[in-house]
């Protein structure tokens, strides 16, 4: 049967993917309503359809960071992409470069910041950063980031500790044995594999090597130490987006981490708009972008009129993976540009700019009638 939907290739993904692996990367933190919430908050939003606009020729394109790309949908960082197919974050960036959009690299990635730059070199490579107690690690990673033409860093923020995620505990996640982390030697590399009762090996990798004092000062410290522009990824309060305003810091990525960092946050989605009154109120030329719950193209449509530049995508393109490695990503890329495509047509718009906050509502306003 032909696979014509997201929801499609995860339930594919379901069904012949490893335990350990499927469970990594389908757990959100603690019982999992976050999870849920990043999904059915879109659901909770209505469109409101324009008629008779003449929808003949539709642009999808947007501006990024300077650069322009075909489809306001990237591909988030996830981590150890290998374990979905052997190719991983080769394949995953690849399709990425085809369809000419934002890839961020996973800082533990399962492939090198030098084997992705080598696979796309002509892909728009942002990458993801952990800052290391060991800060000669993280300067290292930097700098090869830098050199291998990656063009932002996205300083994961959420992050001080590490999500408690069931699935992982009881099956003691471990990396494969066949794989690595690739961006690394010794222990930042093994430690991963180091478990007890109840605590997973990526647990026990985040909660000893990552740095949790880190503070707006370390932001500012990245800022120093890289000419690359900074996207923050993790901020859900308009508090902490104007604190990155003040910083002067390239974009934002509002995203509870996939609902995987702990459970009770808000939906992407819905704490969106604060941050975007947040950001337009400050005046600064901070990007606001959004990942979390994106499953289909009126998803995208629905983020854009709430204000994001672009939403990423973590899960469906590992679902994509699983099916059939580049192939399978370029995939999803496809159905989620058709599907946004058809929204825009449907709803009246022909460009981004026409995706206004009129073409929304929340399910509350016709509750009322
Ligand atoms: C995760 C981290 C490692 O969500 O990003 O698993």
């Amino acid at each position: 049967m032909d696979l014509v939907c997201v929801d499609d290739f995860e339930v594919h993904a379901r069904n012949i993917l490893p335990k350990n692996a499927l469970d990594y990367y389908k757990s959100g933190a603690g019982q999992e309503t976050t999870l849920d919430n990043n999904r059915k908050a879109f659901s909770k939003l209505r469109l409101r359809p324009r008629c008779l606009t003449n929808v003949n020729s539709r642009d999808l394109t947007t501006t990024i960071l300077g650069r322009k790309i075909a489809i306001p949908v990237g591909i988030s960082p996830t981590a150890m992409q290998r374990m979905a197919h052997a190719d991983g974050e080769l394949a995953n960036v690849k399709a990425a470069e085809k369809h000419n959009t934002v890839f961020i690299l996973s800082t533990i990635a399962t492939s090198s910041i030098e084997e992705v730059a080598a696979a796309a070199p002509h892909a728009i490579k942002w990458f993801q950063l952990y800052i290391y107690n060991d800060r000669e690690v993280t300067l290292g990673l930097i700098k090869r980031a830098e050199q291998a033409g990656f063009k932002a860093l996205v300083l994961t923020v959420d992050t001080p500790f590490f999500g408690i995620r069931y699935a992982d505990m009881r099956n003691k996640f471990t990396l494969p044995p066949h794989l690595k982390l690739a961006n690394f030697q010794g222990e930042k590399a093994s430690k991963i594999n180091e478990t007890k009762d109840g605590i997973s090996g990526l647990n026990n990798y985040v909660n000893g090597l990552f740095d949790a004092s880190l503070t707006w000062k370390d932001v500012e410290w990245l800022m120093r130490v890289t000419k690359l522009p900074i996207v923050l990824k993790g901020i859900l309060t308009k508090e902490d987006a104007n604190m990155a305003c003040d910083l002067g810091v390239a974009g934002i990525i509002v995203s509870n981490h996939g609902a995987r960092q702990v459970d009770g946050t808000p939906a992407s989605i819905e704490a969106l708009p604060e941050i975007i009154t947040e950001v337009e109120k400050s005046g600064k030329n901070v990007e606001v972008y959004l990942d979390g719950g994106i499953r289909d193209g009126t998803d995208v449509f629905k983020a854009l009129a709430l204000g994001a530049k672009m939403v990423f995508m973590g899960r469906p393109a590992l679902w994509g993976l699983a099916h059939s490695g580049q192939k399978g990503v370029e995939r999803i890329l496809d159905i989620l540009k058709m599907e946004f495509d058809s929204t825009m047509a449907v709803c009246g718009c022909s460009s981004a700019a026409d995706i206004t906050k009129d073409k929304i509502t929340h399910e509350s306003t016709y509750s009322k009638l």
